[in-house]
């Protein structure tokens, strides 16, 4: 079988700083990524772990309690859950804030009644959290700055979600054009119109030219400071998912690594993962095959479902031969803080 020993995982991963775990729920994600960070800082490497699940169980593993900031859990090792309700709270409050500088006061209850409403419309809760992850993933993988890590572990929330954070920074940054381009042709025709605006009142005041069109509108340069806020914001944005777009495709920054069990669906789910993934030029790195159970070890019942993943790992080598595969033992029990994870590494080898 063609399984590689899993601390050449870590030797495989050096060079890319940037990690993704994704695969099917339960089969070892979070326990995964815990690993690798624990292992990568306990060799007194500079670590970070994010989690995107909503679900929050990095902290239930590393066996501290985290939150939408940073935690740091030794000197090495730093940990955030990102919360959604957190980031999309603070992203509305911002807009509030932004729209009460130029709104008439008596419209702010019926504005402030329609952003609670938006938070919870579908896709503003991936939003924030996907603008929340490049902020992330763009800051601490930035060669400039003094918060720059030498490992950046994403722990992700089961297959689907993962493949659509990887690719909605393109999507993302396709759709911010799109506002942009609309921005920028109001923009045009407001100046038309305007122009024409001004020209009417000219011929209206006895050929007397209005000198200072704001003067006669006071609207107008309140109407132009949202529309340059707007586009400010709107760029932003787009040079935020472009850089993490960027780093997401170079291969020599971002690695994918696929969890997976030695089951029938677990690999039916992989095979997807793979072939989406491979569509998007986002091929994984590695495979890993989580909770093996070694056969030397094994009464009867154990022996069987030893026999069977050994069937299925011989389908699994046939289904992913460009991929290297990693394997992870099943332990006694769950597996729980930096100690008992970083050694999951060496028990697997
Ligand atoms: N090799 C292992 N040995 C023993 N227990 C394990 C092993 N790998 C994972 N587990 C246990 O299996 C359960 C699921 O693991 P984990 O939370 O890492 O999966 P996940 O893929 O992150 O799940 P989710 O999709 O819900 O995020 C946990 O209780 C974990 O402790
Ligand atoms: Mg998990």
């Amino acid at each position: 079988m063609a399984l590689h020993p899993l601390h050449t995982l870590v030797e495989q991963l050096k060079a890319q700083p940037i990690i993704f775990i994704g695969g099917k729920g339960g089969v070892g994600k979070t326990t995964t990524a815990a690993a690798l960070a624990s292992y990568y800082a306990s060799q007194q490497q500079k670590t970070l772990i994010v989690s995107t699940d909503p679900a929050h169980s990095l902290g239930d593993v590393l066996d501290t309690q985290l939150n939408n900031t940073k935690t740091a859990i030794s000197p090495y090792l730093d940990a955030i859950e990102l919360n959604p309700d957190v980031i999309v709270d603070a992203h509305f409050a911002q807009v509030e804030h932004t729209i009460s500088a130029y709104a008439n006061p008596d419209m702010m209850p019926k504005i402030r009644e329609h952003l609670r409403l938006s938070k919870s419309a579908p896709g503003a809760q991936e939003a924030a959290m996907l603008e929340a992850m490049c902020q992330h993933l763009v800051c601490a993988a930035d060669a400039n700055s003094d918060k720059k890590y030498e490992h950046i572990i994403f722990d992700t929330a089961p297959t689907g979600h993962t493949l659509r954070l990887l690719v909605l920074p393109e999507m993302m940054g396709a759709w911010t054009d799109g506002l942009l381009a609309q921005q920028r042709r109001q923009a045009k025709l407001r100046s038309v119109a305007n122009h024409l605006d001004s020209h009417n009142q000219t011929r209206g005041s006895g050929g007397q030219k209005n000198s200072d069109h704001d003067v006669q509108n006071p609207f107008a340069a309140k109407k132009s400071d949202r529309w340059e806020q707007a586009v400010a914001v709107l760029e932003k944005r787009k040079a935020l998912f472009r850089q993490a777009g960027l780093l997401l495709h170079d291969r020599g920054q971002t690695a994918i690594v696929l969890v997976m069990t030695a089951d029938v669906l677990p690999l039916a789910e992989t095979k997807r993962a793979v072939s989406q993934l491979e569509d998007s030029k986002l091929p994984p790195a590695a495979i890993v095959v989580n909770q093996l159970i070694k056969p030397t070890q094994a009464d009867a019942f154990w022996q069987h479902r030893a026999e069977r993943q050994q069937q299925l790992l011989q389908d699994i080598e046939s289904s992913f031969p460009n991929y290297s595969l990693y394997p992870i033992y099943l332990q006694k029990t769950d597996v729980r803080g930096t100690d008992a994870l970083s050694t999951l590494l060496e028990a697997s080898c």
